[in-house]
């Protein structure tokens, strides 16, 4: 995580800053990112960029009277991307921690959620169900860093994708994955056959969109809009589109 940090830093230090809002608001064009590998957050419907956060940011992009122009780009890869200047907004699910915002700077969180374990049939339920197992993670994310403080884990496994982790799980590689809560829900019911248990949440977290460090005015624009897009219902039609229920932290 130090490593990963300090090269955050150097990008910051020798590139600058991503657009500025009068940039964005000049090219009527905002460039977002996201992973699209991480359902039913983001990811490809065929060829198709789709999910919660896709669709909530390009409705935010219609709030702020700009285009909304959305690249991919592998998971660990977002923040440093964004203080390169590569696009303007991400939108990947980041929990907010304190690490990161050193690095980057949050919007108000655009959903609430929690890491949860889940296992096949007559696997490990709790954390204490982990003692003496193997523990498969997506790199990079907040899975990792709180399974890590999970005592007694015979072996925390990381993979590049949070669905690499799920075949893992699937194939029976591994005792378990942690991941999001409504991923695991997604997995559960797209995976009816092999009967995949939910288990216990490990922890809880905020999740925010990411700006460059320091591009405060992008980043209020952006908490502007998204406080529109919850008043007038938007926000709410999408997240019961894909959860039937409203994820936003009350
Ligand atoms: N919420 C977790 C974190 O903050 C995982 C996010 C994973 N996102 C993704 N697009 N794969 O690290």
């Amino acid at each position: 995580m130090k490593k990963i940090l300090s090269v955050l830093f150097f990008a910051f230090a020798t590139l600058g800053v991503s657009a500025s809002w009068g940039a964005i608001d000049k090219s009527k064009t905002i460039k977002m990112a996201t992973e699209g590998a991480f359902p039913p957050f983001n990811y490809f419907k065929g060829k198709d960029l789709t999910g919660f956060e896709v669709e909530l940011g390009t409705e935010l992009a219609k709030k702020l009277h700009v285009n909304g122009e959305w690249k991919t780009s592998p998971f660990d890869s977002l923040l440093i991307g964004l203080n390169q200047n590569r696009y303007d907004l991400v939108v990947a699910s980041h929990g907010i921690t304190a690490e990161r915002a050193k690095a980057v700077d949050f919007t108000e969180p655009h959903y609430c959620t929690g890491g949860i374990i889940i296992s096949n049939a007559g696997g490990p339920k709790t954390a204490a169900d982990l003692k003496g197992k193997v523990v498969a993670v997506q790199v990079g994310t907040t899975y990792l860093t709180n399974v890590q403080k999970i005592p007694g884990i015979k072996e925390v496994k990381t993979y590049p994708k949070d669905t690499d982790a799920l075949q893992n799980l699937m194939s029976k590689r591994v005792d378990a994955w942690v991941t999001d809560k409504f991923v695991a829900l997604e997995a559960v019911k797209s995976n009816e056959k092999l009967h995949l248990q939910l288990g216990d949440m490990v922890f809880q977290e905020k999740i925010a969109m990411a700006v460059a460090k320091g591009n405060t005015e992008l980043k209020n624009k952006v908490n502007t809009a998204l406080n529109d897009l919850v008043k007038d219902g938007t926000y709410l039609k999408i997240s019961k589109k894909y959860f039937n229920d409203d994820v936003s932290c009350k």
